[in-house]
């Protein structure tokens, strides 16, 4: 294993990490924390909650932009790989950007979505590194 394949590695399990941390809290908080009655106690968990999201959703966004240049200069698999991992690019951002107009209007409607769009991110980053694994 050489140095590359080292640093790719470490990208790939930072990126990985992220998208647990980001998309098992917001999952959690729509399961467990905004059913409970106390609003207080559900905007506080969000607020502290937000303290591990962000640097995860920067970290994602760090991460996958170097991925994304690797796995487009390195893989062979065409315009199937590139229009999947477009979607799933295109879903992540969808995302993000639902939880910072939420945060401005400190509304809970976008919620459900913003976690099912970062699934979809989830589920097509699963399925394109299952079907062009790294060489
Ligand atoms: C909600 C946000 C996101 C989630 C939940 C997510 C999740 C994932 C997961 C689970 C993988 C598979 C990891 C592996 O098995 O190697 C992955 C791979 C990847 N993600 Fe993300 N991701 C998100 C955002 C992003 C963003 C914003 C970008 C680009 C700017 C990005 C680019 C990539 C790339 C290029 C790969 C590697 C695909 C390949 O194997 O060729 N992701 N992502």
């Amino acid at each position: 294993m050489s140095v590359n394949d080292l640093a790719l590695l470490a990208l790939r399990v930072s990126h990985a990490v992220a998208a647990l941390i980001w998309l098992g809290g917001g999952l959690y908080y729509l399961i467990a924390i905004r059913p409970l009655a106390n609003q207080e106690l559900a905007s506080s968990a969000q607020r502290r909650f937000g303290e591990w999201a962000r640097p995860a959703t920067l970290v994602m966004l760090a991460t996958g932009v170097v991925l994304l240049f690797e796995g487009l200069s390195s893989n062979t698999a065409g315009i199937t790989y590139a229009g999947l991992l477009a979607l799933k690019i295109v879903a992540a951002l969808g995302a993000f950007w639902l939880v910072s107009v939420r945060n401005r209007s400190r509304g809970g409607s976008v919620a459900e979505r913003a976690v099912a769009l970062g699934m979809a991110a989830f589920v097509l980053g699963v399925v394109i590194s299952t079907i062009w694994p790294a060489e």
